[in-house]
């Protein structure tokens, strides 16, 4: 099993929500959490914690990534693992009727959630595989999905984006081994988070939680810790692990 002590891990999406579960228990398996956000209020909350590393980085803009990646190998000298964690869920058809005439699906949203949950995955991942193989790193790459990516009603957008990047975590899973790094991918159901509430409304939570066998929502500590599992076996590639309550069987 991989020991995590001393390993530069970076967590997109890490000053919040699951991201930050994860963080906390990497700091626990005694690694180097290094957070990616672009929510100052939430990194400076964090910033008083010397076991952990923030960056202000827009994971979508490819030149932010690659400048603040290059500034993490130049400070810590290697990156170990990489969880692509950051997300963003919107909901909506592609076409609906509402009381002013019909509504269609906003484009502006459509590329909102691709940048954020896919491109943001491939521009992250690019530039630190490019720095573990310089530096002949034995890395891991861990993509946070959702059960969305099956095709949820109400999430063209959300779940294309997640359905992408299964297949990326299949095709790295394939393509990297041979340089020394795995990658797997994490598919969460509905979880007890703030981002939840906020995005979902409370009615179509508690009728998703009748369709869940254990009749609830997941704990962020529940999918960090099948994170960290996965990291650590290092017999673990290319599958996606879904974390759901049985919600998809
Ligand atoms: N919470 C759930 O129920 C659930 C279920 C299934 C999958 N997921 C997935 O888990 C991941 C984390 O979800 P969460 O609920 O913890 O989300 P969250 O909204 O709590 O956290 C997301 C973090 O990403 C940051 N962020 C957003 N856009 C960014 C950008 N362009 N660059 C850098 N940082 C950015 C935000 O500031 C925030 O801190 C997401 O990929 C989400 O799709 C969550």
């Amino acid at each position: 099993m991989l020991s995590l002590e001393g390993k530069n891990c970076i967590v997109t999406g890490g000053a919040s929500g699951l991201g930050l579960e994860i963080v906390n228990q990497l700091v626990a398996e005694k690694a180097r959490p290094i957070v990616f956000d672009l929510d100052e209020n939430r990194l400076a909350a964090l910033a008083g914690r010397a076991e952990l590393r923030t960056y202000c980085c827009d994971v979508t803009d490819e030149r932010q990534v690659e400048e603040t990646v290059k500034g993490i190998v130049g400070e810590f000298g290697s990156i170990d693992v990489l969880v692509n964690n950051v997300g963003v869920l919107f909901s909506a058809p592609l076409i609906s009727l509402s009381p002013s005439g019909l509504k269609l699906h906003s484009s502006q949203m459509w590329e909102k959630v691709i940048s954020t949950n896919l491109s943001s995955a491939f521009y992250v991942s690019k530039h630190v595989v490019e720095a573990m193989l310089k530096k002949r790193t034995k890395g891991v790459i861990v993509n946070i999905s959702s059960i969305s990516a099956r095709g949820n009603a109400g999430q063209s957008a959300y779940s294309a984006a997640k359905a992408g990047l299964e297949a990326l975590t299949k095709v790295w899973a394939k393509e990297l081994p041979s340089i020394g790094i795995r990658c797997f991918g994490v598919a969460p159901g509905f979880c007890d988070t703030e981002s939840t509430h906020v995005a979902v409304n409370e009615k179509v939570l508690q009728d998703t939680v009748t369709r869940v066998p254990l009749r609830r929502l997941g704990q962020a500590q529940e999918i960090a810790a099948f994170v960290i599992a996965g990291i650590k076996n290092e017999f673990l590639n290319g599958k996606i692990l879904e974390v759901d309550g049985g919600l998809v069987i």
